[in-house]
């Protein structure tokens, strides 16, 4: 597939964290807070990116990478921007980071619901690696997965 026309991906700055935050609201039932997203710009190993098209945020990655081991602990594009190769862009962004960090695994957690969202992952080359019961509000299983980088 090819890349989206007029998508920059970029590090994410405290000045992303507003348009970040109300996508985040329209994406997720529990959604990080505004210190979440401060704490992954501070942390050392947490690389996150954002999605731009005409200088607005279209969407955006948080990438943890720790030796081995990295982790998407976050992925989400805004509601009205789906469907258009975002949420690939970002992660093939997130895999290039991940091997140059020199990391192994990038791992992440999808609600078992998730159709889509795994599928995605799937045609990226993660594979399904378990299940963590009653993860999400102590009800939704979530799914484990990962591909070698
Ligand atoms: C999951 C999510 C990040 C996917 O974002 P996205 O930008 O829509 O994803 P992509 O466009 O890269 O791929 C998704 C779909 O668009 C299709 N697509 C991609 N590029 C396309 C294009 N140029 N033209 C038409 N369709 C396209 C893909 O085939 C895929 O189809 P499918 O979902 O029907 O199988 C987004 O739906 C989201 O933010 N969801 C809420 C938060 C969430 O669930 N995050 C993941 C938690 S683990």
């Amino acid at each position: 597939m090819q890349s989206p026309p007029g998508i920059q991906i970029r590090p994410m700055t405290s000045e992303d964290i507003e348009q970040v935050l109300h996508i985040e609201q329209a994406s997720f039932p529990l959604p990080w807070t505004r210190e979440h997203f401060v704490s992954e710009l501070e942390a050392r190993h947490s690389f996150p990116y954002v999605a731009v098209t005409d200088g607005i945020v279209a969407g955006y990655v948080c990438l943890m990478s720790l030796f081995e081991e990295a982790q998407i602990l976050d992925i989400a594009v805004a509601p009205e921007m789906r469907g258009r190769g975002i949420a690939q862009e970002l992660l093939g962004h997130a895999i290039a980071v991940a091997r140059e960090k020199e990391a192994e695994l990038l791992a992440l957690e999808v609600r078992v619901s998730n159709i889509s969202a795994i599928a995605l992952y799937e045609r990226l080359g993660f594979v399904r690696t378990g299940l963590r019961q009653k993860y999400y509000e102590g009800r939704e299983d979530a799914v484990l997965m990962e591909k070698r980088v």
